[in-house]
């Protein structure tokens, strides 16, 4: 039908009108450099650049080590936007995201910052936080109806930099524009919403909380509620829910003077994960590699109630094993394969593995390494308990019943002296790193440190330059597993050097630990941190390496996940096999931080299933950053489904790659060592999706199917009706047959 006249003009006024409400940029003018005076209203910008606000300004012709940068924008305020707005309390300046760190000035005064710069005396980064800045409309900073200036001063610690994330907006929020809903979890199965304004006019009206079922859609429950808010004055609504469920809880709020209404959705955790059964099972793929003499230090990975009884009828000679806790320690002198036919037995049943001990020189890390490390969640407030404690935990939730048994000290335990004899010393939070070590094989668990072939490491702390065969020795008879090697600070030693263009010159460091570790008469997991300079992928496994970071640092966003899981990390399968695995960076489930200050993880729960199925399908190392000890039952299930780690630690050793990328829909498969794919349907868009994988049938090469499994629910599906509802970034994970 043609639209009528009136209609479009009617469509035009409603746009005028919602143009004139807010003042919106695209571009603004741009100058690399520092100077306070571009803050003034009459700083002369006509010869700066012009560019785009809404991504960040890398790729934009800025050159890539640019820190501090100005954007200006030059705007009338027409005193008619007030009139729109109900209350006329405040000027709201919306500048979308900023990389990594801003001040922003109206007509030379400071209206609003937002981390810290180095100016400040100290650097912190606040790169994913909105910037919201508010100015009374009676200020007389502001000038109605004539020119004003908004200039931004910015601070970029490391790309990506600039003003990222929407159009700088301008506007006059009305009463209702100053709510927020702040959804969040109180605990376990209880939701909880709390509301509060900005603004010091009181708002009143009615609030509904509905709780939605995700796949039917059928509203489960209703709740409603006369509320009044104003700034300090914050309404909470509390809601019990099963998490057993997947849910979403939908809440709108109705102004009543206005009858305007806003409205938000949030999707508690669920938990799909079957509850383990309580006779024994075991969660592993049955595989488990060694150099010859090595120390053997391995804890059965099987779930079930405890007291268990393990027994082994043909353990080689060499090898004991603790029949009560499940560990296997000892060493074996001849190479091959042994197999070992393992028995754990309780009080509810019994369970029988064949199981692969492969020792030859090259067999260490057959899977992936699985384990925990400290810096996503301490940071360099790591200390001995909490590293002790994590690894109780990760005993006493059931984690290393699931084959997890790394446990790795991240940057911060070095003294900030060598010992007279040059050998590495710790740092008073750490008395004994023996002790430590010997606590943790005697629970079956490995052990791993950080260090760097620079001077300091990325924390500041002592580095292995000049002293990495000393180094290698004492993490030998400290009983170190695992060494994390991180670059940074030898950054500077390589600037100087002449062939710094080379492959060769990023080769060289890493060549030179791995002449001294494999010395060592002990498996030490030698994982390289450098970001994935020179296509580390290429040539880590001629250092020797058992993995190799692919990219920059993670951070527990949808953004960077994103970005290291879909993008960065996944054209280097063909670099992934037994013994050499790549790194995108460690788990950002559960409590994080960074320091001494942990919070949930910022990924959605679906974000997460989508985190630890990725990493799974990727064939990744799968080394949680959280503190274990204040682990809840979402993330526990999230970390601990059999069927999911399998595909993770499946000895065919391949890592799968995206088959389809359809719009915001991705698939992704991985070959298993038994013939059946795993297929991760994935939607990274903003809106919930259904995807019929008949669709792609042909690409997926899934035509004549025989079984579909889901490996999340644990559950056979059909092998016709082949169509799922996907959750924003939200994923369905199958194995099919
Ligand atoms: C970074 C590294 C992080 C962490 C940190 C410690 O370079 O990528 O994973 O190890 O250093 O300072």
């Amino acid at each position: 039908m043609k639209k009528s006249f009136f209609t479009l003009l009617l469509a035009a006024l409603a746009s005028t009108q919602l143009q004139a409400q807010v003042i919106e940029f695209r571009e603004a003018k741009f100058r690399a450099g520092d100077n306070m005076e571009w803050k003034a209203s009459n700083a002369d910008d006509s010869q700066w650049r012009n560019i785009d606000v809404t991504r960040n300004w890398d790729n934009q012709g800025v050159p890539g080590n640019t820190t501090y940068a100005w954007y200006r924008v030059h705007f009338k305020l027409p005193k008619s936007m007030l009139e729109q707005s109900d209350i006329r309390e405040n000027v709201l300046f919306d500048l979308a995201k900023i990389d990594d760190t801003d001040e922003a000035y109206l007509n030379g005064h400071l209206i609003g910052k937002t981390g810290k710069m180095p100016s400040d005396g100290e650097y912190r980064s606040a790169w994913s936080q909105p910037r919201k800045y508010y100015v009374k409309a009676n200020s007389s900073w502001l000038n109605w109806d004539g020119d004003n200036v908004l200039s931004i001063r910015v601070y970029n610690g490391g790309e990506p930099g600039g003003i990222f994330g929407d159009k700088l907006k301008i506007s006059v929020p009305s009463r209702i524009d100053g709510l927020m809903m702040r959804h969040t979890e109180a605990q376990q199965g209880m939701y909880r919403m709390e509301m509060s304004s900005d603004f010091t006019s009181a708002i009143s009206g009615k609030l509904v909380a509905e709780v939605i079922d995700f796949d039917t859609d059928e509203v489960i429950s209703k709740t409603e509620k006369k509320v009044s808010v104003k700034k300090g004055k914050p309404v909470n609504l509390n809601l019990p829910y099963d998490e057993t469920r997947c849910v979403r809880i939908r809440t709108t709020f109705t102004d009543a003077a206005s009858k305007k209404s806003i409205s938000g959705s949030y999707s508690p955790k669920y938990i799909l994960t079957p509850k383990a059964p309580e006779a024994p099972r075991f969660n592993t793929t049955g595989v488990f590699g060694a150099r010859p003499k090595s120390p053997i230090i391995y804890r059965i990975p099987v779930s079930g109630v405890r007291p268990m009884k393990f027994t082994i009828k043909n353990l080689p000679n060499g090898l004991k094993l603790d029949e009560e806790k499940g560990v296997l320690s000892g060493s074996l002198s001849r190479g091959g394969d042994y197999h070992l036919n393992i028995v754990a037995e309780n009080a509810k049943g019994k369970a029988e593995m064949d199981f692969t001990l492969r020792i030859g020189d090259n067999k260490m890390a057959q899977t992936p390494p699985m384990g925990w490390n400290s810096w996503n969640c301490w940071g360099l407030s790591i200390t001995q308990d909490r590293v002790i404690s994590s690894a109780q935990a990760l005993i006493d939730k059931g984690l290393a019943d699931y084959g997890y048994s790394y446990i790795n000290i991240d940057d911060g335990w070095e003294a900030p002296e060598r010992n007279a004899d040059g050998t590495i010393a710790v740092n008073e939070k750490f008395p004994s790193m023996k002790n430590l070590g010997d606590w943790l094989h005697g629970e079956g668990l490995k052990f791993g440190i950080y260090s760097s072939p620079g001077d300091l490491t990325c924390g500041g702390y002592l580095g292995s330059i000049d002293h990495e065969k000393q180094d290698a020795e004492s993490y030998n008879s400290w009983g170190i597993d695992y060494l994390k090697y991180d670059w940074c600070g030898y950054g500077k030693k390589h600037n100087t050097e002449r062939d710094n263009q080379t492959v060769a010159s990023f080769v060289r460091p890493y060549l030179l630990m791995e002449k001294y570790l494999r010395e060592q008469p002990r498996d030490i997991f030698y994982s390289l941190c450098q970001y994935g300079m020179a296509d580390v992928w290429k040539w880590g496994h001629a250092v020797d390496a058992n993995s190799w970071r692919t990219t920059g640092d993670i951070a527990d966003t949808w953004e960077s996940m994103y970005d290291i899981g879909f993008k960065r990390n996944e054209s280097t399968y063909p670099y992934a096999q037994p013994g050499h695995w790549n790194d995108p960076d460690m788990l950002i489930v559960g409590k994080v931080g960074w320091s001494d200050n942990l919070r949930d993880s910022r990924l959605t729960p679906d974000e997460q299933y989508t985190h630890i199925s990725l990493w799974s399908i990727m064939a990744s190392n799968m080394l949680i950053g959280c503190d274990i000890a204040q682990m809840d039952d979402f993330t526990v299930a999230l970390l601990c489904n059999h069927e999911v780690n399998a595909i993770n630690q499946d000895i065919l050793g391949k890592q799968g790659k995206r088959a389809v990328e359809d719009g915001d829909i991705q698939i992704w498969t991985r070959e298993l060592s038994d013939g059946t794919r795993a297929i991760g349907i994935f939607n990274v868009g903003t809106e919930d999706a259904t995807v019929n994988l008949a669709k792609y049938s042909n690409v997926l090469n899934i035509n004549n199917l025989k079984t579909v499994r889901d490996l999340w629910r644990q559950k056979d599906l059909s092998t016709t009706n082949l169509s799922y509802k996907i959750a924003k970034h939200g994923v369905r994970l199958l194995k099919v047959k």
